[in-house]
């Protein structure tokens, strides 16, 4: 399992006992790397407290539509907006009635009609209510509507009675939400990517680097995996969690990013290059740590190798730029394309340090980009960087495959 890491999951608890197997989903699902949201319908208070669920989510559980304190905090349209997912587990005979009929009369209610998120529910509930033909006319219209139906189990309930109802176990809803994220756009795909900075080194303690932190590149990766492919990532000096799956090359100056990539293109189909490497380095490398006795000092520079541009002149792998601009964001994007011979380019307005307001680009977790390639473009707004980075690889997955 993979997917659900960084995820924003809410959790929706209703009023049936198994509400009480769902402390349990909330610890499961932060270890799957999840980030997880509790919102409670006033009858699942009676069966769980929401103490419980804060604990155990690390955030404040939303139980009112009405609550100003806690729309004040995130509100419920904010709220909707945040998920990744909804889960509704457990989820009772009489919120699968009110999801059928679009009523959006308690804030979990409301959120499922506010979200673009994907839905499922976990229906648990007697075996006679579960068969009784209100309730799967209802599911039947939910799975129209693809909202993703997770069980019910047949086995012992807790009114006694044996039959079809019982919610599924937690490790077979991480399971099942697991694989609502995950898709087949580059199955049998292999993907290369270059992600970071790169360093210099000037002597053995100095170098010329930059600002880059390396997750959009790091978020690229994750969403390749969760489309099927296989993925190898070539990383400068970051600081960041290697993706489950992900093969992952740590190099250090752009000499060895060229070297590492140049040995990888004959394993791959696409070439991903996010990574911000150096244009020059220091033609010498001092083997002792530079003194401070002149006034001035000169360090001379040579130009890299421009990684991306070979790559794509073998024209061999579909490859993908990346154009961090700090000005003239359309033009020099679109020379980049053509000079370079690209398939793809996105490109940012990289954030001004001096502005923290400006809260895109290099060390953001928020970015936004102009994608082109030589028929189009597309714009694509501002939101997270794993977010982004699905889109992005959606969009590489359908011109790859068209290009095929
Ligand atoms: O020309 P510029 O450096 O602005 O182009 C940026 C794009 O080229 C990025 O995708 C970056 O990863 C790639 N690049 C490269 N090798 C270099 C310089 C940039 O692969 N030496």
């Amino acid at each position: 399992m993979q997917t659900l890491l960084g995820k924003h999951i809410i959790l929706g608890v209703t009023g049936g006992i198994a509400a009480y197997k769902c402390a349990e989903l909330v610890r499961r699902l932060r270890d799957e790397g999840a980030e997880v949201r509790v919102v409670m319908t006033q009858s699942a208070t009676e069966f769980v407290t929401p103490l419980t669920f804060q604990a155990l989510s690390g955030h404040p559980v939303h139980t009112d539509l009405l609550d100003t304190e806690a729309e004040a905090a995130m509100g419920h349209i904010e709220l909707a907006r945040w998920a990744d997912g909804i889960l509704i587990a457990p989820a009772t005979a009489n919120m699968i009635g009110k999801l059928a009929q679009g009523i959006a009369n308690d804030l979990l209610s409301t959120l499922c009609l506010a979200t673009e998120a994907p839905i499922a529910v976990a229906p648990a509930m007697n075996h006679i209510m579960w068969s009784d033909n209100a309730t799967q006319d209802n599911i039947a219209t939910l799975k129209n509507r693809h909202i993703y139906i997770f069980g019910p189990a047949f086995g012992t309930q807790a009114c006694g009675e044996t039959g079809e109802g019982r919610m599924l176990e937690t490790h077979e809803l991480i399971e099942k939400l697991d694989s609502l994220f995950s898709h087949e756009s580059l199955s049998n795909t292999r993907v290369l990517i270059t992600a970071g900075p790169t360093y210099e080194a000037i002597d053995p303690v100095r170098f010329i680097g930059n600002r880059s932190s390396g997750r959009m590149g790091f978020a690229i990766a994750q969403a390749a995996i969760e489309a099927g492919a296989k993925v190898t990532l070539i990383a400068g000096p970051v600081n960041l969690q290697t993706p489950h799956k992900v093969e992952r090359i740590d190099v250090e100056s752009a000499h060895q990013m060229y070297q590492a990539v140049m040995s990888q293109v004959a394993e791959h189909d696409i070439f991903i290059a996010t990574a911000a490497v150096a244009d020059y380095s220091p033609i010498e490398t001092h083997d002792q740590k530079l003194k401070k006795s002149e006034e001035m000092l000169s360090i001379h520079l040579h130009r890299n190798p421009d990684i991306l541009a070979e790559v794509a002149a073998m024209n061999k792998l579909f490859s993908v730029g990346f154009a961090a601009e700090t000005e003239h964001l359309q033009d020099n994007a679109r020379k980049k394309l053509k000079s370079k011979q690209l398939d793809m380019i996105a490109a940012n307005q990289v954030a001004n340090m001096e502005n923290p307001d400006e809260d895109t680009g290099f060390n953001s977790e928020y970015n936004a980009l102009d994608v082109y390639w030589p028929e189009g473009y597309i714009q694509l707004e501002k939101a997270r960087k794993t977010e982004l980075a699905r889109k992005l690889i959606e969009l590489i997955a359908e011109h790859y495959k068209t290009k095929h």
